[in-house]
């Protein structure tokens, strides 16, 4: 039989900095998915790949002192021997994507030029200028009434003024056909508490056209017809959708089979640009739309965002080499509903491990294994006795499959992770219901107790089959240590219960979870990130030493009389997002406000230095650090451990001239 299509993509993503968990906690999901409907029997597409232009690359670069191709070549693709990249770390957490699109591919910068000019042909994107409010770091302009106490919506940062000629895409002419997507097609966006916001915040307040076009930097897809521009964001990173199936050009040739994608799984602050703007640029050219979004929830810490380390490792390297690549993806799904936020915690990790893998399932397995060895020498006699008592387990394995495929179509995994853990669990009371080593005292018992054990493997394999999406390297163990053939552990078999034969043979094998000792690890723990902190101090101190002057070196008093140093009041301070060591000040030089970046994150925190004076080199040319423009430099001495000591100057009035 033909094989159906499914295509399931993730959002591309930043190679802007290292992935951190929140990042591999959708890739994850999406290849949950994937090998789900692989797994039934569907030809699955499953795309994933990198956005690779816009100013925050080119800033990172310039910083990096490399160009802004190299710099995303080394995160994405990792060093000279492909470690360390984004790819390696899918790798690593074996996703099994079919395709990996990166924006700077030939074949998709070709594609976007075309759909970008024919777009602008047919009058659907036009010139203008465009005036409003820009959030750097998100690459968003806002209207005044999209900004949430006057900040960025999406991520609380200032927005400032801008004004510049650029392209603009006609969204507003699409108004009427995507509230017609919503009210028509109530699933179409899931969950619906997100279609409602989409709805109510920006739908019903009447769509604007978008800006699609950008003078100000040159790391982007170029217009064609008027190169100056380069294709912003959204248009050169929705497309790759389509681009990776073939659309506008002939790297590919899958489009007709595998558009309209089946879902699109997206982080819950780009739903909005997904389920509007995309579709109606679809609308557009005429394309097919996409047959769901699902917008999930985020992993915080502590209720704050993930870039914010506090105690917890949040590297999903490290956390792969500590506790194995399947308990991670697992407690991800598990953990979490996949709609909604969830607060990330190395013991929350660890204690799911413990109750779920070590505990249940991963007892549960040993113990049958062992017992069929102990008490027939692994293989169990034809001669077996049914006996009431199994109904209740037999009925729950039975009807595990039905339930699952049912809530993994709604992509309610934790609910089915769930439901076949309490199979699991029903299957270890039946342990203890039946007792089997009171049984293996008398040898009238062992056709009793036969069944016994057969019921026990024959749950473990409907459960531990449907868990393959999940776990698939452990999934496959157990496979092999309850003797169960490939052909045996297949969707459809598991929706049959009694495909083992009677004779089955087990093997025992490796401790498939072990129990991990939640005080000595988090110790542990607390010990490695002592050590990095350590580690990162000492690079600071490195870095800085390279900054220095060379020794030795005289100048004379006209030099020195070149440096401007004024005091200055610091009125307000916080960190550089994604930045351990920077902090953002703003400062009052007499009557002049003034914003300044600092390295001195790792040594004062932002309320430390509210209300201090401190000394300002007031004519440095200004830099961006991070993307973020300094206007001077914070004296600072070195201080013996590697950190640094602000010089201040409390009770001098700010603007005053430091001889
Ligand atoms: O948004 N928890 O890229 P990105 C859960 N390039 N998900 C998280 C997360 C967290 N703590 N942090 C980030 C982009 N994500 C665009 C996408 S698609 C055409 C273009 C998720 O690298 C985030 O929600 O900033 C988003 O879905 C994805 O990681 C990529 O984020």
């Amino acid at each position: 039989m033909e094989k159906k299509p499914f295509y399931i993509t993730t959002p591309i993503y930043y190679p802007s900095d290292k992935l951190h968990i929140g990042h591999s906690y959708c890739t994850v999901a999406t290849d949950v998915m994937a090998r789900y409907k692989r797994f039934q029997g569907y030809d699955v597409m499953f795309l994933t790949g990198t956005d690779e232009h816009g100013q925050k690359i080119e800033d990172k670069a310039r910083e990096a002192g490399v160009t802004p191709k190299q710099f995303v070549d080394r995160i994405v693709e990792g060093d000279e021997n492909g470690q360390g990249g984004i790819k390696s770390l899918w790798k690593l957490m074996n996703i099994s994507y079919d395709r990996f699109i990166r924006t700077t591919d030939d074949y998709h910068v070709k594609s976007v030029q075309k759909i970008f000019e024919r777009l602008k042909n047919q009058g659907d994107i036009y010139k203008s200028v465009y005036k409003g409010k820009y959030c750097k770091p998100c690459e968003s302009f806002w209207t005044e009434s999209q900004l949430v106490d006057g900040k960025c919506p999406d991520c609380g940062r200032e927005v400032y003024d801008a004004e510049e000629e650029a392209y603009f895409f006609r969204l507003s002419k699409y108004s009427d056909r995507i509230i017609k997507l919503f009210e028509e097609h109530p699933d179409w966006l899931s969950p619906a508490s997100r279609a409602n916001e989409m709805m109510n915040n920006f739908i019903k307040a009447g769509l604007e056209d978008t800006c699609v076009s950008r003078t100000t930097f040159s790391w982007g897809i170029p217009v064609v017809s008027d190169p100056k521009h380069v294709v912003y964001v959204w248009i050169d990173a929705l497309t790759n959708y389509i681009t990776a199936l073939g659309y506008e050009n002939d790297q590919y040739n899958d489009f007709e089979r595998f558009w309209p994608a089946d879902v699109h799984f997206v982080g819950k602050e780009i739903v909005r640009f997904h389920s509007i703007l995309w579709p109606a640029m679809l609308m557009a050219l005429d394309v097919p739309l996409p047959k769901k979004v699902f917008g999930h929830g985020w992993l915080l810490l502590d209720g704050g965002k993930m870039s914010k380390s506090k105690g917890n490792v949040v590297d999903p390297v490290v956390l792969c080499e500590r506790y194995g690549v399947d308990t991670l993806r697992y407690f991800l799904l598990r953990e979490f509903p996949f709609g909604s936020d969830g607060v990330f915690s190395n013991e929350a990790l660890i204690a799911r491990i413990n109750a779920d893998l070590a505990n249940d399932l991963g007892n549960l397995v040993s113990r049958t294994v062992a017992m069929v060895g102990k008490y027939f020498g692994g293989t169990l006699p034809t001669e077996q006795q049914a006996d009431p008592m199994d109904d209740e387990l037999i009925a729950m394995a039975s009807g595990l499959r039905d339930t699952y495929e049912k809530l993994m179509e709604s992509y309610t995994f934790q609910a089915a992770l769930v439901e076949t853990f309490k199979v699991i669990s029903r299957a270890n009371k039946y342990i203890d219901e039946t007792a089997p080593w009171v049984l293996a005292k008398d040898e009238a018992n062992k056709p009793r107790l036969a069944r016994v054990m057969y019921n026990l493997l024959e749950t473990i394999r409907i459960c531990s089959s449907l868990l393959t999406p999940f776990i698939p390297d452990s999934a496959e163990k157990i496979r092999q240590q309850i003797g169960a053939t490939e052909e045996q552990f297949t969707w459809e078999t598991a929706g049959v219960y009694g495909t083992l034969p009677a004779d089955v043979t087990v093997h025992k094998g490796e401790v498939l979870f072990p129990r991990i000792d939640l005080k000595k690890e988090l110790e542990e723990l607390e010990k490695q990130q002592k050590k990095a902190e350590k580690a990162a101090k000492k690079a600071a101190k490195a870095e800085k030493k390279q900054e220095k002057a060379p020794e030795n070196v005289i100048i004379g008093i006209e030099d020195f009389a070149k440096v401007q140093l004024k005091t200055a009041l610091v009125t307000a301070c916080e960190p550089v997002p994604k930045s351990d060591k920077l902090l953002k000040l703003q400062v009052e030089v007499g009557e002049e406000k003034r914003q300044v970046v600092s390295g001195i994150a790792m040594c004062y925190k932002p309320e430390e230095l509210i209300g201090k004076t401190v000394i300002l080199v007031s004519n440095l040319k200004p830099a961006k650090l991070r993307g973020v423009e300094s206007q001077g430099m914070i004296l600072a001495a070195d201080a013996p451990d590697g950190g640094c000591k602000v010089v201040f100057v409390d009770g001098v009035p700010s603007g005053t001239t430091i001889r």
